[in-house]
C-alpha cells in the first residue's frame, strides 16, 4: 500500500520517517512477506496522534515488531506497517527491577540483566525477536516465560486510543497466549528479576544454548515453531512420527532437524508455507485426531 502525499507530509511533521516498497520478506526471520510502505515512529508520545491520523485517512496498518513469529502474504499489501523506534531502546536497572523497551532485543535484554546480576530469564536467550513480541505471546523456552517476571507494562490501548500503563497483575499470561487486545502496541516493560551472580547465569545460559543447537535448525530461515503443542502433546514429535522431516511445498520444508519447525529453504512464498502447514496439520488430525493450532501468526490480508 502506497501513503498518499498529503497524509505522508503530516507524518513527517509527526516525526515519522516513510520509507516507500518494502519488501517484507527483507524484515521477517522466515524471508516471507509482500512489499508496502513502512512508518518508522520516532516518539512514544505521537503514537496516539499518528493513529488517529492513519484512522482519518482510512490507512490500514499493523505493528511489525521483530518480524521472527509471523507469516505475511505475498504481493502488494493492503496496509502499512508500522516499527517503534529501535535505533537505541531504552535498558535500565534499578534494584531487582529492570525496564526495557519494547524494541529492545530479547537476547540482549537477558544479557543485559545478566551483567547486572538479575537471572530467570535464561531459557528465554536464544528466542529470536523483540521484547513486544515476547510479552504479547508470552514468549518461553526450557521452563521460562517471560510473563512470570512481568510487573508493569505501558501501552498503546487502541480502544482508547490512549497511552497506558498495565499493572502486572491484571495481564493473564497463558501458554503461548497473553490478555492484550490483538490491537495493543507494547511499549515499555517493567520486570522484576531474581538476583543471580552473573557466573551462574552464564553457566544456564550456555546449557540453554547448547540444548537449542542440538535440536533446532538456527541457521535457516524460519519463525521458530509453527504449532502450539497441544495439552500434554508435542507437536514436533508427532510430525516426526509421521515420517514428514523434509517434506516440501514448494521452497517451504519441515525441518530435517526438528519437525515443528517449517523452514524457507530458498524463496518460499507464503501461499507455499500456508499450504505445507495445512497439509501437515491435516495429517496430524487424521492420525492422532488432533486439531494443531498455530503458533505462528498469520497476517491474512
Ligand atoms: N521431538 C521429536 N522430533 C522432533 C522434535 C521434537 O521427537 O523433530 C521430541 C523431542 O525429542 C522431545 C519432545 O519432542 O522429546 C519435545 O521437543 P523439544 O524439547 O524440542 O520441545 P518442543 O516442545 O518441540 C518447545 C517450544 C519451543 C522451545 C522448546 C524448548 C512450543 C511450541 N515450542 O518445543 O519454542 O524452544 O520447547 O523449551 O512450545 C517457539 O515457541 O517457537 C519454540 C521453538
Amino acid at each position: 500500500m502506497r501513503i498518499g502525499d498529503k497524509p505522508a507530509a503530516r507524518l513527517k511533521e509527526l516525526g515519522v520517517e516513510l520509507r516507500p516498497s518494502v519488501p517484507l520478506s527483507e524484515k521477517t526471520s522466515l524471508g516471507i512477506g509482500g512489499t508496502t510502505d513502512q512508518l518508522l515512529l520516532r516518539k512514544f508520545e505521537t503514537i496516539p496522534e499518528v493513529m488517529r491520523l492513519l484512522a482519518d485517512e482510512k490507512i490500514p496498518h499493523r505493528f511489525l515488531g521483530g518480524g521472527t513469529n509471523v507469516l505475511i502474504a505475498d504481493g502488494e499489501l493492503p496496509y502499512v506497517v508500522l516499527h517503534l523506534p529501535t535505533s537505541q531502546p531504552g535498558m535500565r536497572v534499578e534494584g531487582n527491577a529492570a525496564y526495557v523497551d519494547a524494541a529492545a532485543d530479547l537476547g540482549g535484554m537477558v544479557t543485559f540483566c545478566a551483567k547486572r546480576d538479575l537471572g530467570g530469564m535464561e531459557g528465554l536467550i536464544g528466542v529470536p525477536g523483540s521484547v513486544g513480541g515476547a510479552l504479547r505471546m508470552n514468549a518461553g523456552a526450557y521452563g521460562t516465560q517471560i510473563g512470570s517476571y512481568v510487573r508493569e507494562v505501558e501501552l498503546y490501548r487502541a480502544s482508547t486510543g490512549k497511552l497506558e500503563t498495565l499493572r502486572g497483575d491484571d495481564i493473564r499470561f497463558d501458554y503461548r497466549h497473553t490478555s492484550f487486545a490483538p490491537d495493543d502496541v507494547m511499549l515499555r516493560v517493567k520486570l522484576e528479576l531474581p538476583s543471580k551472580p552473573f557466573k551462574e547465569i552464564l553457566a544456564l545460559i550456555k546449557i540453554c544454548n547448547e540444548k537449542r543447537r542440538a535440536s533446532q535448525p538456527l541457521n535457516q530461515k524460519s519463525a521458530g515453531c509453527i504449532f502450539k503443542n497441544p495439552p500434554g502433546g508435542s507437536a514436533g514429535r508427532m510430525i516426526d512420527e509421521l515420517g514428514l522431516k523434509g517434506h516440501r511445498v514448494g521452497d517451504a520444508m519441515v525441518s530435517d532437524r526438528h519437525a515443528n519447525f517449517f523452514v524457507n529453504v530458498a524463496n518460499a512464498s507464503c501461499a507455499d508455507m500456508l499450504r505445507l502447514i495445512d497439509e501437515v496439520r491435516e495429517r496430524v488430525r487424521v492420525t492422532y485426531g488432533v486439531e494443531l493450532e498455530n503458533e505462528v501468526i498469520f497476517w491474512k490480508n
